[in-house]
């Protein structure tokens, strides 16, 4: 039988946990003295560095040359530190530069009774009372959701340009859902587009339905409406909800069109600690 001779092996492997200790022991000297966005590239070059990679190296080189990078910021001010206002402000800035629907749609979460996660998107009806406020009916699925399990969690997003400024913002809600009194449900139907009033009277939502049937049944009701022979009343279906907001948190992105620049966005948590009273932290993208 032939032995294996394991001395050159051996010899190679110590040679290259030698140098490999070595790159690592100058690239860690470089580190402490360089700015946190440098250093990473540098230490990457470092490894990298033999005849395999060196033009990648170059590449990296030169990404480095050019490389520059900048930090958003989400002020809060001092002497109101109210997320809810906040919101207000953001919304209302993405109204104005997206329409009223992009703004207001956001994207609800609840939790099955088994414990199942399912998300859709609704409209933002209204933003009083500390809670946003969305309509649904009794028949979905989220509505049952929210029976057993009243924590949902909605996200918005938001897209769009200011002169040549790129905004991406995401603003997340956790919380618990509650059902509005019939009162407050027929305010804000009274308040919906005839289109939504239209839907509503005309669908339950998620009940299965043959496709025929209910063109029959649109038919005749539009028919109605349209002669005045039906008035778009709630029905009773139809719910209100309200999510009392547990936490907050504001995601900000701001890209110069016109600068070659990475931007690192800004994200700060609102976490409440009272009634009125908010912890609030600056988190890493
Ligand atoms: C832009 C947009 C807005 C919507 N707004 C609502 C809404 O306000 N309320 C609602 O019940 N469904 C709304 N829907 C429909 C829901 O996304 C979903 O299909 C429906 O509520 C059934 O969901 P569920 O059975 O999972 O509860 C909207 C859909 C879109 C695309």
């Amino acid at each position: 039988m032939s032995k294996l001779n394991i001395v050159p092996f051996i010899k190679h492997f110590r040679k290259s946990l030698r140098d490999f200790t070595s790159a690592v022991s100058h690239a860690m000297d470089d580190i402490s003295s360089k700015e946190s966005s440098e250093y990473y590239f540098y230490s990457y070059t470092k490894f990298n560095n033999n005849d395999c990679y060196n033009s990648k190296t170059e590449e990296c080189k030169d990404e480095i040359t050019h490389f520059t990078s900048r930090l958003c910021k989400i002020d809060i001010p001092e002497e109101n530190n109210d997320p809810i206002d906040l919101f207000a402000s953001w919304l209302k800035e993405a109204q104005d530069r997206t329409s009223f629907l992009h703004a207001h749609t956001m994207n609800l979460a609840t939790i099955s009774e088994s414990g199942r996660i399912s998300s859709r998107n609704v409209v933002l009806t209204d933003l009083c009372d500390g809670g946003f406020h969305f309509s649904s009916s009794k028949f979905s699925r989220k509505s049952k959701d929210i029976l057993t399990h009243p924590q949902v969690a909605l996200t918005f997003i938001w897209f769009y340009t200011v002169d040549n400024l790129r905004i991406s913002r995401q603003v997340r809600v956790e919380g618990c859902a509650i059902k509005k009194d019939t009162n407050y449900a027929r305010e804000a139907f009274a308040n919906a587009s005839i289109e939504n009033r239209f839907r509503s009277c005309l669908c339950r939502q998620s009940c299965k339905v043959d496709w025929h049937v209910l063109k029959k049944r649109h038919d005749n009701f539009l028919q109605s409406v349209q002669e005045n022979r039906v008035q778009l009343q709630m029905p009773t279906h139809v719910e209100a909800f309200q999510v009392i907001p547990e936490s907050i948190e504001f995601y900000h992105n701001l890209n110069d069109a016109t600068i070659s620049s990475a931007t690192i966005p800004d994200r700060v948590l609102f976490t409440r600690i009272d009634t009125d009273k908010w912890n609030c932290v600056h988190l890493e993208s």
